[in-house]
């Protein structure tokens, strides 16, 4: 156990040993030492703090008696519990469950893990751990990973590239962040609104200003773009949270418009991966690669907890992110990369994107179907991991949401995913984050709770 620091003062009135007793304790109670710790020995103790074993023992005889410390002959002094008062008794007992997690959540945002090979996700964390240790960071990313990620976009996303074009990042929101950073401060960004606001968070906090456009039924109203923007980000493939794809005709003109006026677009790809009828349209960075910032995750594939995205970029936005991670000492973790591209040569990757496909397209099927039933319509492309119910007001949505909670399922609303003053108004559904037989028992709810309200109307 390292030693906390402990001061002493010579000039104090109060003897030394009552001070290295107070100091114990107070580190004790800030959480420096656990039960079962040992502490050193008293002679170990004075040497480190330069005073005399008479202090030190006199100390752990304080503590000793106080009955926090407890001593072995000949095995030292133990910490047998924290001193009553401490951080640790003032804690608040942890709910088995977080409070606000009802019991089934079918809130947006988490991946199907369910359908993951066990099998197959052992093995490629075998793989991963089969290497020896490196001292060098990569920040560009590993090789293995960034060829197994062109693979990967030119048979799921269309996009050829080439391994030199493509960054390893930890994950899309952490590079909005980073590519946030490379922005001058005080520049203006075009964000969806509705929106993906961990995008906008981190926007705002690399000191940017960014400008809300909305979104219809083909996505992000182009037209609506103000002049002046450094970048525009969006999520064109899916847009987050009502679910349109950017028309073919609005890609075209946001690429004119970025060479045109000299903005970056950061298309942000987050689940672009999960169709199930309809077509994909070509990327933007396909269409623009000189001014398109393109990103991917693992996320919604497999799990966030990888860690694991890529950026694909013009090479002036690769090194001004190159340049940063190298002043900020930042760099994405290689164990995540690992995993993927040993998924990925042992073709478990294609499968799990196989059977996760099947999976929520028959989840995606069950929910729209309890939903119609319930005399509402859903919204969006048949993709992604979430469906979006719209419902006449905010009034009606709390209604529901509260409702669901009520009954043991959690709900999101749109209003969560504004900027500003919600403008649209409905409920979002994930059908990925929870076990089938989890969503079949919450089905029922959703459709009780949502034939109670009136819905929005023919959309
Ligand atoms: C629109 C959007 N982009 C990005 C992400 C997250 O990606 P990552 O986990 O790679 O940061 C999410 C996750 O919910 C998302 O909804």
């Amino acid at each position: 156990m390292d030693l906390p620091p402990l001061l002493l003062d010579r000039a104090d009135e109060r003897p030394l040993a009552a001070q290295l007793a107070d100091a114990l304790r107070a580190a004790a109670a800030g959480g420096a030492f656990r039960a079962g710790d040992r502490l050193p020995s008293t002679r170990a103790l004075a040497t480190t703090l330069g005073v005399s074993r008479t202090v030190t023992a006199a100390a752990y005889d304080q503590l000793l008696a106080e009955g926090w410390a407890a001593g072995r002959r000949g095995s030292g002094t133990f910490v047998v519990g924290t001193p009553p008062g401490t951080r640790a008794a003032l804690r608040p007992p942890v709910p088995s469950r977080p409070v606000s997690r009802p019991g089934i959540d079918l809130r947006a945002g988490t991946p199907c893990v369910e359908v993951l090979d066990g099998a197959a996700w052992r093995r490629a964390w075998r793989a991963a751990a089969d290497v020896p240790p490196d001292a060098e960071p990569e920040p560009v990313g590993l090789p293995a990973f960034r060829s197994a990620v062109v693979e990967h976009l030119l048979r799921h996303r269309g996009l050829p590239a080439e391994p030199d074009h493509v960054l390893a990042t930890g994950g899309s929101t952490g590079a909005i962040a980073e590519l946030a950073r490379t922005l001058p401060a005080g520049a203006r960004v075009a964000v969806e609104e509705p929106g993906y606001q961990r995008a906008v968070a981190a926007l705002r906090a690399a000191g940017l200003v960014t400008v809300p456009v909305p979104v219809d039924g083909a996505g992000m109203v182009v037209d609506a773009l103000p002049r002046g923007l450094a970048a525009v980000y969006g999520t064109p493939a899916h847009q987050y949270p009502l679910g349109a794809r950017l028309s073919a005709s609005r890609r075209v003109a946001l690429v004119d418009r970025a060479r045109a006026e000299g903005f970056l677009v950061i298309e942000d790809d987050y689940d672009g991966e999960l169709r199930y009828d309809v077509a994909p349209l070509p990327l933007l960075a396909a269409l623009g690669p000189d001014v398109v910032a393109h990103l991917g995750t693992a996320s919604k594939l497999l799990t966030p907890t990888l860690g694991a995205g890529w950026l694909v970029a013009p090479p002036a936005v690769r090194g001004a992110v190159l340049d940063l991670r190298d002043r900020t000492g930042s760099r994405p973790a290689r164990a995540g990369q690992r995993v993927f591209a040993a998924l990925a040569a042992h073709g478990d990757l294609a499968r799990h994107l196989r059977r996760l496909r099947r999976e929520l397209g028959d989840r995606r099927a069950a929910v729209t179907t309890a939903v119609t039933a319930a005399g509402h319509a859903v919204i969006g492309d048949a993709a992604g991991a979430h469906v979006v119910v719209p419902l006449p007001n905010a009034v009606t949505e709390r209604a529901v949401v509260v409702a669901a909670a009520e009954r043991g399922v959690g709900l999101d609303g749109l209003a969560r995913h504004h900027g500003g003053e919600p403008v649209v108004h409905g409920i979002l559904l994930g059908y990925a984050g929870q076990s089938r037989r989890d969503l079949d028992r919450a089905l029922p709810v959703v459709r009780e709770v949502l034939a109670a309200v009136p819905s929005e109307g023919p959309a």
